[in-house]
Parts: C-alpha cells; structure tokens; sequence
C-alpha cells in the first residue's frame, strides 16, 4: 500500500500517458491525411510507446496494491498548421510530462518512499532522451530550411568523422 496522495498522483500519471498516446494519434493522422507515411508511422509507434509507459503505471500500481483508475480522455489538438508545428507540440508535451515526472519524484522523496522513487528512475532517464530526440528532429527541419536537403547529407557525414592524430 501507498499513501493515497501518491497513489492519487500516480494514477494522474498512468492517465497523463494515455492522453499523450491520444494526442500522438492525432499527430500520426495529421501525417497520413498529408500522405507522408513515414512520419504517420513514427508517432503511431510514438503513440504504442505512450501507452507503454502508461502500462508501467498500472502495472506498478497492482503490484503496489492499489487499483488504477481510468479518467476519460480529453480531445486531443486534431489541426496542425505545418510538420514543424506538430513537432513543436511534440516538443512542449514531452517538457510537460517531465515536469509531472519531476512533480511525482518530489513527492515521493517527501514521503520516503523510495520503491516509487526507484520506478520513477527509468521515467527521468526516458523523459531526457524523448526530449533530445524532438529537439533533434526540430534541428534537422530547420536545417532543411537552411540550407536544403544536402545540409543534412553533410551533417550525416560530418558525424562519421573520427580523430585521425
Ligand atoms: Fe511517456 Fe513521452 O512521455
């Protein structure tokens, strides 16, 4: 058993991941409708990784012996303007489930309760990479603006340079 101000928050949590799965949904659909498949494919495994992490949650919180609680969802933002504002999105949502993340861990230190604080871990090192891997993808689209598609091909070969002496 945990205490029930934690147990509330978790919860939030294992919903607060669900609801991000629906929002990378309506992502993958704004690319299918825009017929670029390869990103509809990428925020649709976005989306199952969402619902994985919400999964983490309820699988800690069985294992805890609390029951997780399903909260409805609310409507996902369905219109984007451009690619660069979905990952823009993207981007802001990944900063605010950090700082969920960043809010439970708080909470668990407070109350001493150092088997959440280990589940949380994985958590803290998952948010910093889905943060990078958006803020590199946001890079990469305003390189393309900068300086065209060949801009990226040297990126790609200037990341292969290794110290030669
Ligand atoms: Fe589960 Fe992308 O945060």
């Amino acid at each position: 058993m945990l205490p029930s101000k934690l147990v509330l928050a978790l919860n939030d949590q294992f919903n607060n991941e669900l609801q991000a799965s629906h929002s990378y949904t309506a992502m993958a659909a704004y690319f299918s409708k825009k017929g670029y498949h390869g990103f509809a494919n990428f925020y649709l495994v976005q989306a199952k990784e969402e619902h994985f992490h919400a999964m983490k949650f309820y699988e800690y919180l069985v294992t805890m012996d609390e029951k997780p609680m399903l909260q409805s969802l609310s409507e996902p933002k369905n219109h984007y303007v451009s690619a660069m504002d979905v990952l823009e999105s993207s981007l802001a949502q990944e900063k605010e489930v950090t700082s969920n993340i960043y809010a439970l861990v708080t909470l668990a230190d407070e109350l001493q309760e150092h088997a959440t604080l280990s589940f949380l871990d994985w958590f803290i090192e998952e948010q910093m990479e889905e943060e990078k891997m958006f803020r590199d993808m946001i890079a990469r689209m305003k390189h393309i603006e900068e300086g065209g598609e060949y801009f990226l091909k040297m990126d790609d070969e200037f990341a292969e340079r290794k110290l030669e002496g």
